[in-house]
Order: structure tokens, then sequence, then C-alpha cells
């Protein structure tokens, strides 16, 4: 199946057993990223998220909590559908795990996996992370010292009949898979440690529960629900229709790219390439595991308060703006890595926004408005060589964002469009217009430096489009360009016209006088 031209994006599906917080918001903001580019450059694209609903950990908060597990999603799942609208977030479809559509999709690709003869009934033994709904080998519990290796509770001890998937079986061709096909799993260090992991060897997978209540019912025997990953994974083909009636968006955006948090790699590239292959279907185009965050130097901990929720993000938008937010996540940490939040990190980030960016933009609109009425100027012959120099970057920037986007290099996707502006500035401060002004003699030589400068903050608010979605829009506007939904390729097939009249000169990103 080609899917050339087409990007099929998708975030985890998240627990809705509490609010959203720093993390989830992270994934979801650099998914819309990239699902705002690929559109940008005029692919056909496709941006899933969603909850997951069912499983222990639903229970046990609903326990905690006096309620059912029903009243919790259906309390908790408005809030990340509203959001995600809030956080102006691009997706394209919204699934939840309780819905009769991802059942259906469920339950079909569990009989495929039954016709495969891939599933039997057996009894399971042995560990259980509740909070990552995971199965422990006694070797891994006993190394952690019977807690999870994610949250640090105790592991539970579970044995009861369950219906296992032949794991094993699959275990060569998905190694053999993400061994040959280098982009599969990013970035390369994890790709590693699940190919050591799974050379390691591996059990048949328990996709069962028979003490569970609150999940999907085996097709073939009721009396067992179906295992919480086994459910979850499946919402990314079962959003797009498979096994029910209308397939039209899966047979055209499949397969897809799933990024997802370090900690959950191993379901995705093992768990669910298996199932893929037990079911025929074509496995992911590629696994991007991003890093995990911790706050000022540690783990994000609501009782040491340095936990990023909402209300602290909400703070920070109202202060600085959801572009600027959008801008810091992405900056943080080459994408990847492990991330931390630190107030002098974000003011950093916003000074770049401020300084460089919008301080270059406004530069600009204010010189071409003072000394050519706000009609930009032509470029003269002959340029010397600091006019070729920027000249370069500028055209450059189009192909080296498309590099690092097609790399998902996220950070320097952010980083490099405000070079250009950094470069810019040194470039009007070196050419120095303001005195070029002054002598008539030079008018020739202060339009070529004008009209410059001015295409390459037009370029670099282009580059930015997909991660400062309404301050790049802003910024266009002052240049003089509406977008009106014109795609990368035509907007670059135009340099800013001369004669073009600019707008008003307006700072992008104010001062904001209370400290992050
Ligand atoms: N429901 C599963 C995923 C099923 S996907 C088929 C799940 N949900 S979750 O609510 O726990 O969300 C996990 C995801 O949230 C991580 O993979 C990551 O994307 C994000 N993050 C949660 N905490 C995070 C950090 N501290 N840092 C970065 N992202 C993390 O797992």
């Amino acid at each position: 199946m080609s899917n050339r031209g087409r990007f099929y994006i998708t975030t985890p599906i998240y627990y809705p057993n509490a609010e959203p917080h720093l993390g989830h918001v992270y994934t979801t903001i650099c998914a819309d990223v990239l699902a705002r580019y690929h559109r940008l450059v005029g692919e056909d694209t496709w941006f899933l998220t969603g909850t997951d609903e069912h499983g222990i950990k639903m229970v046990k908060t609903a326990e905690s909590q006096n309620t059912t597990p029903a009243e919790l999603v259906e309390k908790n799942v408005p809030i990340f559908e509203s959001l995600w609208k809030e956080l102006n977030i691009s997706n394209d479809d919204f699934i939840r795990t309780t819905s009769a559509r991802h059942k259906q999709g469920v339950e079909a690709i569990v009989r495929r996996m039954l016709d495969s003869g891939d599933i039997y009934l057996g009894s399971y033994e042995g560990w259980y992370d509740e909070g990552q709904e995971e199965f422990v080998t006694e070797t891994e519990a006993k190394a952690n010292e019977y807690k999870s290796a994610v949250s640090g509770r105790p592991l539970v001890r579970y044995k009861e009949p369950s219906y296992f998937f032949k794991l094993k079986k699959y275990a060569p061709r998905v190694l053999e898979h993400i061994q040959s096909q280098a982009d599969f799993i990013q970035p390369e260090a994890r790709r590693n440690e699940v190919i050591s992991k799974l050379s390691a060897g591996v059990e048949d997978l328990s996709i069962s529960r028979s003490s569970l209540k609150w999940g999907i019912p085996l097709p073939n025997d009721p009396q067992h629900v179906i295992y919480v990953w086994i459910d979850a994974l499946s919402n990314y083909i079962t959003a797009m229709g498979y096994g029910q009636a209308d397939d039209a968006l899966y047979q055209r955006y499949w397969p897809g790219v799933h990024l997802i948090g370090k900690e959950i790699l191993w379901f995705h590239t093992v768990y669910w390439s298996a199932m893929l292959m037990s079911i025929g279907q074509p496995l992911p185009r590629q696994v991007y595991a991003h890093g995990w965050w911790t706050a000022e130097g540690r783990k994000m901990s609501k009782s040491m308060g340095n936990f990023i929720d909402l209300g602290k993000l909400r703070g920070v938008i109202g202060d600085y703006g959801l572009d600027a937010l959008r801008y810091y996540l992405l900056r943080a940490a080459p994408f990847g890595n492990d991330l931390d939040w630190t107030e002098t990190d974000f003011n950093k980030a916003f000074k770049e926004l401020s300084d460089v960016l919008g301080n270059c933009l406004n530069r600009i609109v204010k010189m071409v408005g003072r000394y050519r009425g706000g009609v930009l100027p032509a470029a003269h012959e002959p340029v010397e060589e600091i006019d070729r120099n920027l000249q370069a970057q500028t055209e450059m920037l189009p192909q080296r964002l498309a590099g690092s986007y097609g790399r998902v290099e996220l950070q320097q996707c952010a980083m490099l469009p405000i070079e250009l502006a950094r470069a810019t500035n040194g470039y009007i401060d070196a050419t120095e217009p303001f005195k070029l002004a002054k002598d008539p003699a030079k008018a020739a030589r202060l339009e070529t430096v004008l009209n410059l400068s001015a295409q390459a903050i037009y370029r670099s608010l282009l580059g930015l489009l997909a991660i400062l979605p309404e301050k790049a829009a802003a910024g266009l506007r002052q240049l003089g360009v509406e977008l009106e939904g014109r795609t990368m390729e035509q907007l670059l097939s135009m340099p800013l016209p001369p004669g073009l009249q600019l707008g008003e000169g307006q700072p992008l990103f104010p001062r904001v006088e209370k400290p992050a």
C-alpha cells in the first residue's frame, strides 16, 4: 500500500483517569506541529488523538473517588476534548475506546487473530504493573524490588485463566522488521533498546482478564475482557474504519506515524506489530518515541510542588501566549531527549521570539514605513557579499526545514527560522540602513537592504507557521501577506513583490512584566 503524499499522525490515546498535564500537552502539540507542517506542504494529512478508557487503572481510580469507571470517563474525557480545542490542536478525529465504532473494530481485529490460530486459552500467573497496565516478568520485577519501574508503586500478583496471543511466533519477524527498517523506530538509541530486549526472547502475551468487567468482551468468550493494550493499540485503525462498514479512511491513510512517549515504545513496536502481522495488515510507517519531562531538574510531582498541571500551563499561556508555549516545548531539547522545564529556559525561549524574531520583523516593517511609505522597494544590482550570504540563507531555509521535518528533528524545526531572523538582525546591524537613509546617493543600496531583509523575515515566518500558527500569520499580515489556505509551495514560489504595501508594525511578542 503506498501512501506517498499522504501523512497520518497519531498521539497515544490518553488515560482519562485525571486531568491532562504537561506530558500529554507536549505529545499532542508535537503531533499538531507535524500535522500542520505536512498539511502546509500540501500533503493529504490526517491527525488522530483520543482516550484510552478501559482497564484496571480506570477501575481503581474510580473506586478511590467513590464513582464508577463509566462516570469517571464521562467526567474527564470532555476535559481532554475541550483542552485540545482551547490549545488550537488541529486533530481531525478524537477516538474513544468506549465508542461503538471502536468496539466493533476491536472485535473484528480479535476475530481475525482467532482465525489466524494465534489465540489460545491458558492461565496467567505473575506480576502486573497496574499504573502502566503491563505484565512484568519475574526477573524484571525482582530487579525493581517488585515495584513499577515507572511509578514506583508495588506490583500486583495476578493468577487467573487468560487467553494468550502467540507473540513468540511473531517475535522473529518483528525483530527482522525492526532491524531491516532503520526508520521504523526512532530515535536510534531507543531502537537499540527494543532490539536488545526482543533479542533476549519474549513469552506469549496474556490478552484477556477474567476478573475484570470494565473492558471489551472477548468475542469468543464474553466472560473475559480484552487486555487494555490490545484494545488501546487497535484505536489507530479502528478510528479509520478498520473492521467496519466504511473503511475508506483506513484505505487512504494507513500506515501512519505514531508519536509516543518513550515508556510505551515496547507496546507500540512489539505487541502492535505482532498484532498487525496476525491480521495481515501493514505495520506502522514509523514509531517515534520522545523523551520525558521533568521540572526544575526533578520528577514532576504534586507533593513536591513542581507539577506542571493545566493550571500552570494556562497561566503561562495567559501571560505569554499559546504560541510561546509551543515554541518553548519544541525548543527545550533535541527531539527524542528527555526535557526539563525551567523558568530560565522558558525566558530564554521567549526572548528569542520577542527580541530576535519579533524585533527583526518590527525593525523591517518600521523602516519600510519610515523610509518608503510602507511600500516594499525592489533590490538592485550589484549585490554585495553580505547580501548574497543572507540571500543564500533565506533560500536554503525551506529545504533545510523539509529535511528536519522529515527526520522529525522538531527542535531544529523551531530553531532554523529563528536563526535566519538572527542573521537578518545581524545583516541590518552591519548594513546600517538608518545611516543609508540619510544619504540620498545611497537610496538604491537602502532599497536593496530593505528588500533582502524583508524577504528573509518573510521566509522565517513562513517556516514558523506550523509551530506558531497565530503569531506567524500575524507577522505575515504585517508584511502584507494573507495566507488564504495557500500551500507552502505556492507561497515559496513568490518572493515578496516590490510595490507590496506592508501593514502596521506591531510587536509580535510584547514584553511581559511578570516573570514566568
Ligand atoms: N493509554 C496509554 C497509551 C495507549 S496508546 C495506544 C497511556 N496513556 S497516558 O495517559 O499515560 O499517556 C502517556 C503519554 O503521555 C506518554 O506516552 C507521553 O506521550 C505523555 N506523557 C505523560 N507524562 C509525560 C512526561 N512527564 N513527559 C513527556 N510525556 C509524557 O500511556
